[in-house]
């Protein structure tokens, strides 16, 4: 299958780079900046994109490719940074800009050949970068400029080099997905191959390959990533498959009633249920530190899977739904994001759990495991479900995790959930819950004064969970929320709506 590699340098977009191109169905993959030119010839890319990043490349130590890439003969594309480090390379010479040009510029395109064709006219592009382009290399053409960057777009065509130094990838750059589709098509030739239909097909063979007559254990959260791990082992190794739902005492309301009806009479998937709330629960006592409560949750996840693999054994292998933001994320991808969260299905699996580890969606984004999940036959029901972490209800109690604490989450984010879905919004909206913490304030319920918690209601809005923004629900449904939870859960006396969007928030408080 055709693919763009992306070397990822550090840019907040490089992610955004790969998923414009997976959206016009040629598969990209983001590997890391110094990734060796001899890997790239045998993974043979049709093209190479360099993607821009914080550090300036006159300074010491700044982040280098292996120079080794820019005699592969594969087209390559520089953007920003990965446009600097081209003139660089080449000997042109970039210096510090006298005016930082950040946000939105009027690119005049003077040549409408290759990287800008089918774009009639200027365009408004997105520029982020306090360092330009003082002298163009030998050999390069100026394809585009801007009132501050007399190089702003630049090709060397004998050796297929193409230099921007806007972001093609963001929403603000008019046509941008064109011209990420100019070189991904028409310079480097890639063929759009890449749809979910052979995704399936080409995952389903490679787990069969690999696994063999092994068996597997699936652990199943009845989120959209684990079932559709499950279903897609279920097609490739059917009884060779058990699937583990385990009770943490972490969940939703009726979570675990919908997961045993779903998979045995929808999906029609035996399910083991192992109920493990006391066991969780004792481990997180006293526990505050976030990093610490997802370790210990991976770390407990993990001897729950070992005592069913001593009784209902021997398994060989052990399918995970980790994702591919997931690896990017916990930062084991080996590029430049650091860890933001340690995602517990990522780091929590200690080796003497002694099972080897099929991750089959861990190259997808949310989104596309979605559309998996739809060519898998998942009910539309089970798929508008919000997102529900693998730590459960942990990840939204700060500070010690209670039964105090879990049965207020609980009810509350039922309440939220039940008034979003009678309103009409749950729908449109990526996750919807209620947080709590140790903080709490004084209320008055009948005519006792009472020292309450307060309830934290978080609505969110995304597209893929690297970004999302907090939702403006009409005041009067928050309203009808605050009361009810008021009213309806005991121990609560202020009701507060969480404003942050992510970042510099995240999603999940913990
Ligand atoms: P954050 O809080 O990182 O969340 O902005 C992004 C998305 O990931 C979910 N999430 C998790 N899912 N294991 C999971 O399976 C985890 O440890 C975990 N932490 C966060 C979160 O609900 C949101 O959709």
């Amino acid at each position: 299958m055709d693919r763009i590699v992306v070397l990822d340098f550090g840019s907040q977009y490089s992610h955004l780079i790969c998923r414009r191109i997976r959206e016009a169905n040629v598969y990209c993959e983001l590997l890391p900046h110094d990734t060796p030119a001899k890997l790239l010839r045998e993974i043979e890319p049709k093209g190479i994109i360099i993607s821009g990043g914080p550090a300036s490349i006159y300074v010491e130590g700044s982040p280098k490719p292996d120079y080794g890439i820019f005699d592969l003969g594969i087209p390559i594309l520089g953007i920003c940074y990965g446009h600097q480090l081209i003139v660089d390379r080449f000997g042109g010479k970039i210096r510090k800009s006298t005016v930082r040009e950040y946000g939105s510029s009027n690119l005049v395109i003077d040549d409408h050949d290759g990287l800008f064709s089918n774009i009639n006219g200027n365009i408004r592009c997105w520029m982020s970068h306090s360092d330009t382009a003082e002298l163009i290399p030998k050999g390069f053409d100026v394809l585009a400029h801007t009132d501050s960057s007399s190089s702003a777009a630049i090709v060397n065509r004998n050796k297929k080099l193409f230099g921007i130094q806007f972001h093609p990838e963001v929403l603000h750059t008019e046509r941008g997905t064109e011209i990420l589709k100019n070189f991904s098509f028409q310079i480097s030739g890639a063929a759009p191959t890449w749809n979910m239909k052979d995704y399936l097909e080409k995952t389903i063979l490679e787990i069969q390959r690999s696994v063999g007559s092994n068996r597997v254990m699936c652990a199943v959260s009845g989120g959209i990533d684990s079932t559709t791990v499950a279903v897609l082992l279920h097609r490739a190794v059917g009884n060779n498959l058990r699937c583990v739902f385990v009770n943490h005492g972490l969940l939703r309301v009726g979570e675990e009633e919908l997961v045993v009806q779903t998979f045995e009479r929808v999906l029609n998937i035996p399910l083991l249920v192992v109920n493990a709330s006391e066991r969780f629960i004792t481990r997180l006592t006293g526990i505050t530190d976030p990093e610490e409560k997802r370790m210990i949750i991976g770390d407990e996840f993990a001897r729950v899977f070992s005592d069913v693999a001593s009784e209902h054994g021997p398994f060989q292998w052990l399918a995970q739904g980790t994702l591919y933001p997931d690896i990017i994320e916990s930062g084991v991808s080996g590029g430049p994001a650091s860890v933001i969260k340690s995602h517990h299905n990522v780091k929590g699996l200690p080796k003497w759990l002694n099972l080897k580890v099929i991750e089959p969606l861990s190259t997808l984004y949310k989104d596309e495991v979605k559309r998996l999940a739809v060519a898998l036959g998942i009910p539309a029901q089970l798929l508008k479900r919000h997102p529900f972490p693998g730590p459960g209800l942990a990840v939204r109690i700060v500070g010690e995790v209670n039964i105090e604490k879990i049965r207020i989450a609980r009810e509350s984010s039922k309440i939220v959930e039940d008034e979003l879905m009678a309103e009409g919004w749950y729908d449109k909206v990526w996750q919807a819950y209620v947080a709590v913490g140790d903080d709490k304030a004084v209320g008055v319920i009948g005519d006792g004064r009472l020292y309450g918690h307060i309830a934290i209601i978080r609505v969110v809005d995304s597209v893929d969970a690297m970004t999302a923004d907090w939702v403006r629900l009409p005041h009067n449904l928050i309203a009808k929320i605050s009361n009810r939870i008021s009213n309806e859960v005991e121990g609560v006396t202020w009701v507060t709506y969480a404003v942050s969007s992510k970042p510099p928030a995240t999603i999940e408080p913990q």
